[in-house]
């Protein structure tokens, strides 16, 4: 530990003492990578493009990206103690390093500002599912969603999202954090289970599980690729300073290769449930399968209101979704929360408050933009929703994964001893982190902002 103290680094520790239990980081960090992706995004994309072989596909994506990213976020995190733009300047002291970190926490920042308003939706549908309203007044479940998402009760919900992540960050890491996910995630994955059996009970199942596993090794192209290692990036939630600031909060002694590999196989069990759920009912009931906000607030809640106490079964699945949505929100937040704790000496009380604050207010044009009364307004094709998600999501998300593999690849030379890793294994994740990770990382962002086609 010594040798971690020099005068430009004194004791990092001690100026970040928050700390999460073992199992408290295990949790936390499979709660921010189990999102709306995993619900609705994940199934649909492994339907779409060949079923299991397309699971194969984000496998391999998985081990050759998205963990040896996971595990080099978390490695910066504990070795530099400090938010994702500090952390990066402790451990090298050049400035520049900040400045590229800062990105980061910029794109946290933006992407919490609308992912609070799409949370704030599944709030919405728990309550209305729950009381049953969402299945009064005809099966037009589009025009309920449209009429719902261009009023103003989204800025609503969207407030309660921001006050609710806020008062989690701001009791702090285990007290907040690490017990909001250890009530979470369990029941998580018990509504989980409860819905998985009961959709695969429901008559005509066996479709819904052909069309999401049966594999087709025909269907996987060039395209697959690009959207199995785009999706195992976003799914993982990387290059946006979230695993990389909760690492900051982990403990000397836990082995962060155990916990890549916990986390990994966590995301990959949560979406592979999630599949199981999703489309034996929406098969069940002659549905068009689907992903997104058409899979879950128009599709499901027709096939809810078809089925014997559809409003039970329509609520436990938005509570899901809304669990999702949420762990992951307190993740994104803490990033520039922390950023504001380190860098302007806030409290976390106060960081907590004024952040969440701003981000609400800077939210709200996207709340209002999605057919609300900023709906007419699209600069350059997109609505102001679609320019914040494209912007965070392909363009600055890839460029924080980027620098993640640079930094740890070629700027921090003890990056294998923080991870505790040397030998073979240190051999295996330096090739991938110099070598393979920025490549595709390169590719997949050159081909969702279009300049290559496939
Ligand atoms: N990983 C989350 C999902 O799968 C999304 C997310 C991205 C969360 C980035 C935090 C940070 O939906």
């Amino acid at each position: 530990m010594s040798n971690r103290t020099s005068k430009k680094n004194p004791d990092l520790s001690r100026s970040n003492p928050e700390r999460f239990t073992s199992a408290g980081f295990i949790l936390a960090a499979i709660g921010s990578s189990v999102g709306l992706g995993n619900m609705w995004k994940f199934p649909y994309i492994t339907g779409k493009h060949g079923g299991a072989a397309f699971f194969l596909l984000f496998m391999i994506c998985l081990i050759l990206v998205g963990l040896p990213i996971l595990l080099a976020e978390m490695t910066i995190g504990r070795g530099g103690r400090g938010d994702a733009a500090t952390s990066l300047y402790n451990l090298t002291g050049k400035k520049h390093w900040r400045l590229i970190g800062l990105l980061s926490v910029l794109c946290a920042f933006l992407i919490m500002s609308y992912y609070a308003v799409v949370a704030g939706w599944t709030l919405h549908y728990t309550v209305e599912s729950i009381t049953g309203a969402l299945f009064r007044g005809g099966d037009d479940y589009r025009g309920k969603f449209e009429s719902f998402a261009s009023g103003y009760w989204p800025v609503f919900w969207q407030a309660v999202v921001m006050l609710l992540c806020g008062w989690v960050i701001a009791k702090g890491v285990s007290g907040g954090i690490e017990k909001f996910n250890k009530i979470l995630i369990p029941g998580f994955l018990a509504i989980l289970l409860v819905l998985m059996v009961h959709s695969l009970t429901l008559p005509g199942a066996g479709q819904g599980v052909e069309f999401f596993l049966k594999p087709d090794f025909g269907k996987l192209d060039a395209e697959s690729a690009l959207i199995a290692l785009g999706h195992a990036f976003f799914s993982l939630s990387l290059g946006m300073g979230c695993m990389l600031t909760y690492g900051s909060y982990v403990e000397q002694k836990q082995s962060l290769g155990s916990a890549t590999l916990a986390i990994g196989l966590g995301d990959l069990l949560y979406a592979f449930i999630a599949g199981l759920v999703i489309f034996p009912t929406v098969f069940s009931f002659g549905l068009e399968p689907g992903e997104g906000v058409g899979l879950a607030f128009m599709a499901l809640p027709a096939a809810f209101s078809q089925m014997p106490f559809g409003f039970l079964f329509g609520g436990l699945f938005f509570v899901l979704l809304a669990i999702a949505a949420l762990t992951s929100a307190v993740s994104i937040l803490e990033v520039p929360v922390a950023y504001a704790m380190h860098n302007w000496k806030w409290s976390r009380k106060k960081a907590a408050a004024v952040i969440s604050s701003v981000c609400f207010l800077v939210g709200v044009p996207s709340a209002l933009s999605v057919g609300g009364v900023l709906g007419a307004f699209q600069p350059g094709g997109k609505t102001v929703f679609d320019w914040f998600d494209f912007v965070t999501s392909y363009v600055l998300m890839p460029i924080g994964g980027l620098a993640v593999t640079l930094f740890t690849g070629y700027a921090w030379k003890r990056a294998g001893e923080e991870a505790g890793l040397s030998g073979f294994w240190y051999k295996i994740w330096m090739f991938l982190i110099k070598i393979v990770a920025p490549i595709l990382i390169l590719l997949v962002f050159l081909y969702s902002v279009g300049i290559i086609s496939v």
